[in-house]
């Protein structure tokens, strides 16, 4: 891998270690990870090392394949960075698509995203409460057991508004196509 793309991997590692304390662990479909109590995420993985861990799933971030011009610009307009103070709390959705999904044409998986699923719709009335980061694994290899790992970060007080709009998009077209997800909701604890 270039040095580029080194930067742009993200490694997700479960076991008994990391500042985020899994709070609530759900198994939405498809097969379930192994337990784990706490998760670290780590940025340099240049001297990654994953021996001790219950499970770690890694992705990378890339360009935006779906958005409008018009949208990119709400994003930038509303969204916030990762890493807030207040921001104590967070989700970590990793995602797998099925093959129906991946056989079909971009222009075909923009119509379900967006003009049926309203996703980016739905999601931008979440902003700026809800901080996110899309990392893509497909990219990485044929081994990777998910597609999309999600990441995102809320104050306590805005738990009850992720919580509808996972619920929302969920009940949306494009979740007929998610063959596996899993949901592990974190509270920051400084360790
Ligand atoms: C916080 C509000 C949210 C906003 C503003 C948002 C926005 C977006 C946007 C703009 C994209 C398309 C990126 C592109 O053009 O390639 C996207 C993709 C995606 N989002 Fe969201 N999203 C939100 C919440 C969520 C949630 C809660 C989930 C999981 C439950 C989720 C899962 C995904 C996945 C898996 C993709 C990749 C879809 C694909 O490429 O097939 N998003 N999101």
């Amino acid at each position: 891998m270039t040095a580029a793309a080194l930067a742009r991997l993200y490694h997700f590692v479960a076991g008994n270690t990391g500042p985020w304390q899994i709070e609530q662990a759900q198994t939405l479909c498809g097969d379930p990870l192994p337990a784990a109590t706490r998760i670290a995420v780590q940025a340099d993985t240049s001297g990654f090392q994953s021996a001790a861990a219950s499970w770690s799933l890694r992705g990378i971030t890339s360009n935006e394949r779906y958005v409008t011009r018009s949208e990119k610009s709400a994003l930038v307009a509303r969204q916030e960075s990762l890493g807030r103070a207040q921001a104590t709390r967070a989700a970590l959705i990793p995602i797998r698509k099925n093959a129906a999904w991946w056989a079909l044409v971009q222009d075909e998986r923009r119509q379900i995203l967006e003009e049926q699923s309203r996703h980016i719709a739905i999601g931008l009335k979440y902003l700026p409460a809800i901080a996110r980061r899309l990392h893509h694994c497909r990219d990485l290899g044929d081994a990777e057991p998910f597609d999309f790992i999600t990441w995102f970060e809320y104050a306590p007080e805005h738990g009850s508004a992720f919580d509808e709009l996972v619920a929302a998009l969920r009940a949306s077209p494009e979740w007929q196509y998610v063959e596996r997800e899993a949901d592990f909701r974190l509270v920051h604890s400084g360790v």
